[in-house]
């Protein structure tokens, strides 16, 4: 597909193939989110979900500065309160529609990860940061709120007291202490970002394709659900796996001592 503002490219930067890089690139503007790059992001999304020969995601960031700086604030400056909600509301949607997709995401956060470029890395599936990366939530000090999930994720993620933390002070932490509160899966150094992200992606793509997709739903489902209405999609997505060729497949190649050949079926 052809962007402006970012690059989505089958198997680049090492990565395998089915794995589409998606490269935010604005690098002059710390890769900042303006509503063209978010309508580019949209289109990106919508296609990998659509497109079965895109297995996973991988995002990242043009240049070594930055992995997404926030929204863009020159646009934030202008705004009014209706144009505003409705930012946020696409922004979301934006997000989800990355989130629930049924395919595993990386940010590869190769440096700033604020504001809404840390709403779009909590989206993902898991985060690697290269060590240079600093992260934060830091929109209260603009006098205003995070408008692209934040104040739902994070808390899920990191736990309610760090995310508030994180939230009112707006402080920038760096990736190490990122990785003590599990706000990053791994930290790297910047040069190993995208070989160890694309080797993060293959482990999880070696596994059965359907199961991969039924247990991000699952977890997915019954996250805010509860505990039973989870535990009943779980069953239910189990017993679809037993229907699966790949169940089949996955069983038999360990009987017989050898690796599996998936097709997703
Ligand atoms: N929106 C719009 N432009 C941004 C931006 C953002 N979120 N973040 C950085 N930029 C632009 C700067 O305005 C600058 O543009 P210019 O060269 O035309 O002046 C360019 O990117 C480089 O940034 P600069 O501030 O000069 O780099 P720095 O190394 O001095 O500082 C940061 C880096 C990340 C600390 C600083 O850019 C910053 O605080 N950005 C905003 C972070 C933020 O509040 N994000 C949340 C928004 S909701």
């Amino acid at each position: 597909m052809n962007f402006s503002n970012i690059r989505m490219e089958m198997g680049a930067d090492g990565a395998a193939a089915g794995v589409a890089v998606i490269t935010i690139n604005r690098p002059e503007k710390l890769n900042a989110l303006n509503r063209d790059v978010m309508a580019e992001l949209r289109q990106a999304f919508e296609a990998a979900a659509r497109d079965s020969a895109i297995r996973g995601l991988i995002l990242t960031g043009a240049g070594e500065r930055a992995f997404v700086a926030g929204a863009d604030i020159r646009e934030l400056a202008a705004i009014d309160a209706v144009g505003a909600e409705r930012l946020s509301s696409q922004g979301q949607s934006t997000f989800r529609l990355l989130e629930s997709m049924g395919k595993p995401s990386v940010a590869a956060i190769n440096g700033f990860s604020l504001g809404g470029g840390m709403e779009l890395a909590l989206a993902c599936t898991a985060r690697i940061a290269s060590e240079n990366a600093k992260l934060g939530q830091p929109e209260v000090k603009l006098g205003i709120v995070p408008g692209y999930g934040a104040t739902q994720r994070l808390p899920r993620l990191v736990g309610r007291g760090r995310a508030l933390e994180l939230l009112l002070t707006g402080e920038v932490i760096d990736a190490a202490e990122a990785h003590r509160i599990g706000l990053v899966n791994h930290v790297v150094p910047q040069a190993e970002l995208l070989p160890f992200s694309n080797a993060w992606m293959m482990k999880v793509l070696a596994n059965g394709p359907l199961a991969v997709a039924l247990t991000m739903q699952a977890v997915d489902a019954g996250y805010d659900a509860g505990m039973d209405a989870g535990f009943r999609f779980e069953a239910l997505a189990f017993g679809l796996t037993a229907a699966t060729e790949d169940r089949r497949e996955g069983t038999q190649a360990f009987l017989e001592k050898r690796v599996p050949r998936f097709t997703g079926k």
